[in-house]
């Protein structure tokens, strides 16, 4: 069987459902496709908490957010890309809001808005700490009202069909059959979300392998800044959850095994009664998370089975604040940690959250590879630079969704069918799968071994710290272990939701997308945002004002080009918190 679409969309998260909805609108003629390894419910943007980043009160500007972003992003963000997402941010928020988005009140009515790590202004919205969940139900509820819009939900795609040098359309195992089949299509978008499983501890749901990111690197698109991955401060222990920034956001404190609030030796500012925006525990996340390991060195932290946690301190923001503001950290502090944070404090310590770099596009969601789009955290655009706000995940998956919805649309409706070569190509990856894992008895490696080697590799070489021998090492070490996951051997041989065969895909992407991590820190000698080097502490703009960009080459190895930051109206400059 063949499908056939004018756009597909990888991914049903709210980066894809956004696109989809402004191709719908751009267009009605169109058909798009949705295909998704979940249902669309289910996917990741689903359990973000603490809300959304736009401009909306009066004290507050869009240069202020603009700023925030450069300086919070250690300058590698395209500020033409940055000043475009701060302006249509709040109109998406709206849009949202029109859409069905319960977004929290003031007592008076207006928009509630809170403070969040790295921003100047009150400028977050949320819904309670349940902010991903409505977005989501609101987006998808959405785009149920366009018919042209076909779902392919739990499918899974393994491969972008490229002929004539532009992308037209994938290959996708429907896991309820296990049929194996082509969807063409004249323009496709990857919302794929990040990578976080590349890593042992994080708080990224275990869909996130990488996906779109492997997808576009194998088809000919370079990644871009792929040596950006952020770690949030404040994850539990042992299942890595988050426990969101609007904790502390609404007062909480980080305190270390002395109970002392240990951020004030740290350039971060002095505790004071009411939380101060860009100060103490409002610190950007990637200070917080670099001050951790400083206070774990000094022996600090507190030791548990599940590593060093220092605790965050809820308890004197009362039951009232907690359950408004914050009730789904209480349910996951009891559900995950048998804690009561109105009564108790909160072990945390930081975790693996957010890939800052991806899919190289332009500002309207293009890859350089014709036919080809990506948008949210697939995607590398760049508005995060070194270092993403918190907050501004959210707002960018709409901007981007639905620029390159918007974007995709256009093009398509210029493009001719796909050919028939690409029909071929997809027989040929079809059988690849079929010879190469589901009937392959000969295969020794078991997914389980390589997956842990590869999560350790990039724990120890590739977190908070970094330096020149290890990433070496971690290297030559991932060289290998992509080997072996070409000769995984699957115990299950069968076609009906075969989610072996996904992990093993899933593992091969991962692996491959690690190099790209590695590859990338390894060439980035200095120090900037979430890359820290020990042999190179300090950033150097002189070398290093560019962003990275990663390209397959033929024997497999990643190389590495550079491509200037755009600067518009921020000349580089240091990063001032606490004051
Ligand atoms: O802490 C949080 O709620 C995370 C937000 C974000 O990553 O933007």
């Amino acid at each position: 069987m063949v499908a056939s679409h004018d756009v597909v969309l990888v991914g049903g998260g709210g980066a894809g459902l956004r696109a989809a909805i402004a191709i719908a609108e751009a267009n009605p003629r169109l058909s798009v496709a949705v295909v998704s390894k979940v249902y669309p419910m289910r996917s990741h943007t689903v359990s973000a908490e603490g809300g959304a980043a736009g401009v909306i009160r009066a004290d507050d500007s869009l240069d202020e957010h603009c700023y925030d972003t450069i300086s919070g992003g250690d300058w590698l963000s395209d500020q033409d890309a940055v000043e475009a997402f701060v302006k249509e941010a709040p109109e998406e928020l709206l849009r949202l809001e029109h859409w069905g988005c319960p977004w929290s009140r003031e007592p008076d009515g207006r928009i509630g808005v809170r403070p969040f790590g790295g921003m100047k202004k009150m400028r977050t919205w949320y819904a309670a700490d349940k902010t991903g969940f409505h977005m989501l139900h609101a987006l998808f509820q959405t785009s149920l009202k366009y018919r042209a819009v076909a779902r392919y939900d739990e499918w899974f795609v393994t491969k972008l069909l490229v002929d004539d040098g532009r992308v037209q359309g994938v290959v996708a195992i429907e896991l309820r059959s296990g049929r194996i089949q082509p969807i063409l299509a004249k323009a496709t978008i990857l919302c794929t979300g990040g990578c976080g499983r590349v890593f042992p501890f994080t708080t990224n749901a275990t869909i996130k392998t990488g996906d779109g990111m492997a997808l576009a690197y194998r088809a000919g698109a370079p990644l871009k800044d792929m040596e950006f991955m952020q770690y949030h401060p404040t994850g539990l222990p042992f299942t890595g959850i988050l426990i969101t920034e609007a904790a502390r956001a609404e007062g909480g404190w980080l305190l270390n095994k002395d109970g002392y609030r240990y951020l004030q030796d740290y350039d971060l500012g002095k505790p004071t009664p009411k939380p101060v925006l860009r100060s103490m525990e409002l610190g950007p996340r990637d200070r917080l998370s670099q001050v951790f390991v400083k206070e774990m060195e000094k022996g600090r932290t507190i030791d548990t089975p599940y590593g060093p946690v220092v605790n965050l301190d809820l308890r004197h923001l009362g039951e009232r604040v907690i359950n408004t503001k914050l009730p789904f950290v209480r349910e996951l502090c009891l559900k995950y940690q048998n804690i009561d944070p109105i009564k108790e404090m909160i072990p945390v310590r930081p975790v693996v959250h957010y890939m800052m770099g991806g899919v190289h596009t332009d500002i309207h969601g293009a890859t350089p590879l014709p036919g080809l789009y990506a948008a949210g955290e697939v995607a590398c655009v760049s508005i995060n630079g070194a270092n993403r706000l918190g907050s501004n995940s959210l707002p960018e998956l709409l901007v981007f969704g639905a620029r390159a919805g918007r974007a995709a649309a256009e093009y398509a409706s210029s493009q001719k069918e796909p050919g028939p070569a690409v029909v071929a190509q997809a027989e040929d990856e079809r059988r690849r799968l079929v010879h190469d894992l589901l009937q392959r008895t000969d295969g020794r490696e078991r997914i389980a071994t390589v997956r842990d080697a590869m999560q350790k590799t990039m724990e120890e070489s590739a977190g908070i710290y970094r330096s020149g021998p290890g990433l070496a090492k971690a290297a030559d070490r991932l060289g290998e272990l992509e080997e072996q996951a070409r000769r995984i051997g699957l115990d299950d041989h069968s076609r009906t939701f075969n989610t072996e065969l996904v992990t093993a895909l899933e593992l091969q992407f991962m692996v491959e997308v690690a190099r790209t991590m590695v590859g990338s820190a390894l060439k980035r000698e200095e120090s900037r945002g979430a890359h820290q080097r020990i042999d190179f502490p300090k950033r150097d703009d002189q070398r290093f004002l560019a962003h990275s960009l990663c390209r397959r080459a033929a024997d497999g190895s990643c190389r590495i080009e550079y491509l200037p930051v755009t600067i518009t109206r921020w000349p580089p400059g240091e990063r001032v918190y606490g004051r």
